[in-house]
């Protein structure tokens, strides 16, 4: 059979990276191919060097047996090609019939019905439905996913690369996302698909592919291989088997939260009375659908956002509300859900993003005099403690690949000693290898004597770690139990607002 995409022996350099190197990739009709590798394998570039954004510096791009040479991503598009990015690109203003008609020819008011009507058909088509008059903004990112899928079907598209689509979806979403790709292979369409989540890529792929340093290192049939086999294909060593979370050993509260009230951008109450006390040498989790208050609760402990009600303490001091600086002075670490906006200055250097919290601190600066080999050994500590990949510490931080990007963060706020450590969704976007470190990073930071609240909508990663949990859910905690005595389904149904 012809494959629908081919990419022969295909290179692409970066000034001091071989991102792809000499990496073959065939892709059939009606299959679901997993891409999978380690953070700053190569994965995105690979995909971007098939959508048109990069050259090629070697090897050759075939469609249907044809070789081709895209200029842009417009290329790309005409032979049917659609890429989905993590971060989407649709403007929050605009009706969602709108953005499927951002950029096609013709003109806009006469189209506008015609182009209705196509836009409802390829809803009913694919089961894909969303109210072409709804405004962006007011869509979950489930929503939002679904309409930038159904501008790549509207442009035509049959190959759909998607990178990373199930790191911002609830449990729930997600499965509605596969039962699309489904309804998506069965009409003739071919799916790229990578993800982290070996048992995701277990569930929807035929086949995956495994870079390793850019290069590709593995191909297996999904019905011949494992999650322990794809797992030490992508990290080239075995993983531990488990973690010990050991017990806790509980000492002074290091964070209260005293009836926490806060309402969203939208005027709804997101937090609603919410109160617990975090302790020293424990774990509390978080869990909950996203979208049931986590992000604006983290907002308020990070001092991003002012409460509208209630109090945050700590170590037992009241700290005033939206004031980022007082919180990092009591010792907070701040790992926020989304790095790019809020934890990161992508014009800055690695180096420059490690110490932007630390700089104005002994032994960094002393007297207001900034000590260069202070920054530098810091940074080292940072990149090699984490497994940073990294060109060096001088790099732009934005040359580093998104698992990568994650580690900067993580470096940068455990690497000190923190009291208390406020992780929201810290594995996301991680590789195995990775969310093993950072798995660990959290109990070791448990065991030195900090409490850490751990915000994930990951139940699995929930109980590994937690000593206690809460679930919350429309914005207030609905249930709290220690892990010990959990019980999964019951958390389930906590997630889901039943509670007798
Ligand atoms: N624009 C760029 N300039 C310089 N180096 C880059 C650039 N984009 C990517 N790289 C480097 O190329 C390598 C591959 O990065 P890529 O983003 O493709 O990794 P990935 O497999 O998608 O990782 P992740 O799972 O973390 O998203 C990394 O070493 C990265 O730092
Ligand atoms: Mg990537």
């Amino acid at each position: 059979m012809q494959p629908v995409i081919e990419m022969r022996g295909v290179t692409k350099r970066f000034v001091d990276v071989i991102a792809n190197d000499k990496v073959d990739l065939k892709l059939f009709p009606k299959e679901i191919v997993g891409l999978l590798g380690e953070n700053g394998a190569g994965k995105t570039t690979l995909m971007n060097v098939l959508f048109g954004y990069y050259n090629l510096d070697g090897g050759k791009l075939l469609i249907n047996g044809g070789e081709v040479t895209f200029g842009s991503p417009k290329d790309a598009i005409n032979h049917g090609i659609a890429m989905i990015h993590q971060h989407f690109t649709l403007v929050q203003t605009q009706s969602v019939l709108e953005n499927v008609m951002i950029g096609m020819e013709g003109s806009f008011f006469l189209n506008k019905k015609k182009a209705r009507e196509k836009l409802l058909g390829i809803e009913k088509d694919f089961g894909l439905n969303l109210d072409p008059d709804a405004i962006v903004w007011t869509l979950s990112i489930g929503e939002q996913q679904k309409l930038e899928i159904l501008k790549s079907l509207y442009r035509g598209a049959k190959t759909l690369i998607m990178d990373e689509p199930t790191a911002v979806l609830a449990p729930t979403e997600t499965i509605e996302l596969f039962e699309t790709l489904r309804i998506l292979v069965a009409s003739g369409h071919s799916i790229i698909f990578i993800s982290h989540h070996l048992q995701e890529v277990m569930d929807i792929c035929d086949r995956v592919i495994v870079l390793r340093s850019g290069k590709r290192v593995a191909e297996r049939k999904v019905s011949e291989t494992s999650i322990p086999e794809l797992a030490s294909l992508m990290v080239g060593r075995e993983l531990l088997e488990r973690l010990e979370r050991g017990e806790a050993k509980t000492g002074n509260a290091v964070l209260e939260a005293r009836n926490l009230k806060v309402r969203n951008n939208r005027g709804i109450v997101a937090v609603d009375n919410l109160s617990f006390t975090l302790r020293e040498g424990e774990v509390l989790g978080v869990a909950g659908v996203s979208g049931n208050g986590q992000t604006a609760l983290s907002e308020m402990l990070f001092g991003q956002v002012k409460p509208e009600d209630g109090e945050i303490h700590i170590s037992g001091k009241n700290i005033p509300g939206g004031s980022p600086s007082a919180i990092i002075k009591e010792g907070m670490a701040r790992i926020p859900e989304d790095r790019i906006k809020t934890g990161l200055f992508m014009d800055l250097s690695v180096k420059e993003n490690m110490i932007l919290e630390s700089h104005v601190n002994e032994p960094i600066s002393k007297k207001g005099l900034i000590n260069m080999k202070e920054i530098r050994s810091f940074a080292e500590k940072c990149i090699n403690n984490f497994s940073v990949k990294t060109d060096g510490m001088d790099a732009p931080v934005k040359s580093l690949s998104g698992g990568n990007l994650q580690k900067v963060i993580l470096a940068r706020e455990l690497v000190g000693k923190p009291k208390v450590v406020v992780a929201c969704q810290p594995t996301r976007g991680l590789d195995v290898g990775a969310m093993e470190y950072v798995h660990q990073a959290m109990l070791d930071q448990k065991t030195d004597g900090a409490g850490v609240l751990l915000i994930s909508d990951d139940l699995d990663e929930i109980f590994l770690l937690s000593d206690r949990i809460i679930v919350m859910y429309e914005g207030k905690i609905i249930g709290e139990v220690s892990t010990n005595e959990a019980d999964r389904d019951k958390i389930g149904l906590w997630m889901s607002g039943v509670t007798s």
